[in-house]
């Protein structure tokens, strides 16, 4: 486990409200250290209502989609998690101008939310993210995680609370499941201790793979209901998805990380949660039990 670094810095945390930015904030200010945690969010009303019980968080106005927001939002900044917005792909027009004005506040340390892979898809916007901070010299710290647990309480959950069914277009592909709060606990680590672990790039993964038929019969025996796991061609996923209303990004998004790993070696395991937590990673049939409620 890490030593604990001295030095107090700021800290700021971009997409602080999504599925990963509130767990990192919620590690960040219940660890002991001594470091000033903002959060960059684009509605600081609504950031400060949804924190309210952390009162030393402390916010800034920050959009990724306008660089007039980045110089104050910059300012005295330290470190960085940084996040992309499941939305934004387009990584010249808004990721090159916000690094180079993370260099021109001589900010050091970058952790950057990637995904597992990253470096072996050049297409991916991650991917091109990686290769900006390393073009600008930054000192960062690449977290790849594997695919979230979370999804089936948040993108897949509507199918599932409304039809019974998980509707993808993955086949039999065996995913590794990873529970955010595990990512939101070793980046508040990661943060804290970045000189430990600077300039890698690490997999954070749980410790099982398993595809969505295995997913939906481990459902089966810890959620009451029947839960169904429909595999559909991608075609046919994306009409399903367009008649539902969902944007052609998403859905397109959405095809590309369900379709590829069958095409791909099964997942790699990595042992950097427990490395740094010394805890073991979160099981499928654990995220089940805790989240009961949402599926019920
Ligand atoms: N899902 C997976 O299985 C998986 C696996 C590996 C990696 N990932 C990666 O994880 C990332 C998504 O993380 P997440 O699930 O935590 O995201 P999320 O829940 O969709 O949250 C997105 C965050 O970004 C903020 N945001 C959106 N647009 C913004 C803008 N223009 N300026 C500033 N902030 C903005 C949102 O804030 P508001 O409150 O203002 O909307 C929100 O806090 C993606 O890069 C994804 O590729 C996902």
């Amino acid at each position: 486990m890490p030593n604990k670094e001295k030095q107090s810095k700021q800290i700021l945390i971009t997409g602080a409200t999504g599925n990963v930015g509130v767990e990192v904030i919620r590690y960040l200010m219940s660890s002991d250290h001594d470091h000033t945690i903002i959060a960059g969010v684009r509605n600081v009303e609504r950031a400060k209502t949804a924190f309210k019980n952390h009162p030393k968080l402390h916010y800034v106005a920050f959009d990724f989609e306008d660089p007039d927001t980045f110089n104050y939002a910059l300012r005295d900044i330290d470190t960085i998690f940084l996040l992309r917005p499941p939305h934004l792909s387009n990584v010249d027009s808004c990721f090159r101008p916000l690094i180079e004005k993370v260099k021109e506040h001589s900010i050091r340390e970058i952790l950057f939310l990637s995904v597992q892979g990253a470096e072996k898809s050049s297409v991916i916007p991650h991917n091109k993210i990686e290769k900006l901070i390393s073009e600008f010299d930054v000192g960062y710290i690449f977290l790849r995680p594997s695919y979230f647990m979370q999804n089936l309480t948040t993108t897949l959950l509507s199918d599932i609370q409304r039809k019974g069914r998980i509707v993808l277009p993955a086949g039999r592909a065996a995913f590794n499941w990873i529970d955010v709060k595990n990512i939101g606990e070793a980046a508040a680590i990661l943060l804290t201790n970045f000189s430990d672990y600077k300039n890698q790039a690490y997999e954070i993964t749980g410790y099982e793979n398993a595809s969505f038929y295995d997913v939906a019969a481990l459902m089966n025996r810890k959620v009451s209901g029947r839960i169904e796991y429909k595999n559909v061609n991608p075609l046919r996923f994306f009409w399903i998805k367009w008649k539902d209303g969902m944007p052609t990004e998403i859905i397109i998004v959405m095809i590309a990380l369900h379709v590829l790993p069958r095409f791909q070696e099964e997942p790699e395991i990595s042992n950097l949660y427990e490395h740094l937590t010394g805890k073991k990673p979160t099981t499928l049939a654990e995220f089940f039990e805790r989240e009961i409620d949402v599926f019920e």
